[in-house]
Parts: structure tokens; C-alpha cells; sequence
């Protein structure tokens, strides 16, 4: 391509982009209180709650270092595995997808909000899991 080409596609580019990055911007801080329990990276040690690293396609209660609640290790017995539509289905009400599970926090009303801390989860679990550069998240 050559520079001037690339310029034009740079320009083309921008909004597109600057819309994902305010996107990240508001799952990121919808993370926050997630965040006192959860890490989105493996090794992060021991926290209140389980690794959320690589969270889809990953086996519900599939963290090896945390110790589930039974339904989750139910869950996990029986297969289940972290879809993005599972995700957004237990942000909405994770009581009401996991009865009894031992995660005190309520379900996240704003469906703006809670698509954009799915998506949020989506990409930052997995991105971190799948490369071996350490982001900060
Ligand atoms: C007060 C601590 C705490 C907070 C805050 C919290 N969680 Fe949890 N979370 C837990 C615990 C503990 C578990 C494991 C529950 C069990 O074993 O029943 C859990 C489990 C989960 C799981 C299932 C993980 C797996 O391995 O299957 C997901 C997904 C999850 N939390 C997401 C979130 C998100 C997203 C938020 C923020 C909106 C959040 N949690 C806030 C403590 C917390």
C-alpha cells in the first residue's frame, strides 16, 4: 500500500474504532466491582472469586484453583461451558441461572451496561488467554 493509500485508510478506520474503544471504556468500568473478586488473568492468585480468564468456551466452574459451590460443580459435571449468551443470561440474573450459587452480587439491570461488560469479558478473557504478553487488566 502505498503511504498516501494508507493514510485514507487510516481516516476511514477512525470511527469504527474510536466506537470499540468507548465501548471497551464503558465494559472496563463495568468491570470495577467485578474486579474486587474476579481477575480477567490467570495468574492472578487467590481471590475471593474464581480467574474469569479465558471465561468462553472454558467449563463452568473450570478454575483448578477455586473451590465451587455445588451448583457450579454440578454445572461443571454436566458439561455446561461459558457461551457469550450464557454470559449475558447470568450477568441479567446469576441467582436465577445458578440457585444457591455462593456469589453475592445481583444481576446488572441496564441491558446497555451489561452488553458492554459481556463483550468487555468476551474480548479481555480471551484475549489475555490466548497470548503470552501479560496485559494490565
Ligand atoms: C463479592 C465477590 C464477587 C463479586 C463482586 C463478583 N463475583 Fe463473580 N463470583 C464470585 C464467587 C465467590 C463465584 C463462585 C461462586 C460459586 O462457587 O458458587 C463467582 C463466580 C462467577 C462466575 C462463574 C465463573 C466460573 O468459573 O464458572 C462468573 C462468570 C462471574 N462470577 C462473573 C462476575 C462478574 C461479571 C461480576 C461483576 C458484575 C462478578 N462476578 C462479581 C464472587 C464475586
Amino acid at each position: 500500500m502505498k503511504p498516501f493509500s494508507m493514510v485514507i485508510a487510516l481516516i476511514g478506520l477512525n470511527a469504527p474504532i474510536s466506537g470499540a474503544i468507548a465501548g471497551e471504556v464503558a465494559g472496563r468500568e463495568a468491570f470495577a466491582p467485578c474486579r474486587a473478586c474476579h481477575s480477567l488473568k490467570a495468574d492472578a492468585g487467590v481471590m475471593a472469586g474464581p480467574s474469569l480468564s479465558g471465561l468462553i468456551d472454558r467449563a463452568v466452574g473450570g478454575d483448578p484453583e477455586f473451590d465451587y459451590s455445588p451448583v457450579l460443580r454440578a454445572a461443571n459435571s454436566a458439561g455446561e461451558v461459558w457461551t457469550p449468551q450464557l454470559l449475558e443470561e447470568f450477568l441479567a440474573d446469576p441467582e436465577g441461572v445458578f440457585p444457591g450459587m455462593w456469589m453475592s452480587y445481583p444481576g446488572i439491570r441496564d441491558e446497555v451496561e451489561r452488553a458492554a461488560l459481556a463483550r468487555y469479558i468476551v474480548s479481555v478473557s480471551n484475549r489475555d488467554s490466548s497470548s503470552a504478553q501479560q496485559k494490565k487488566e
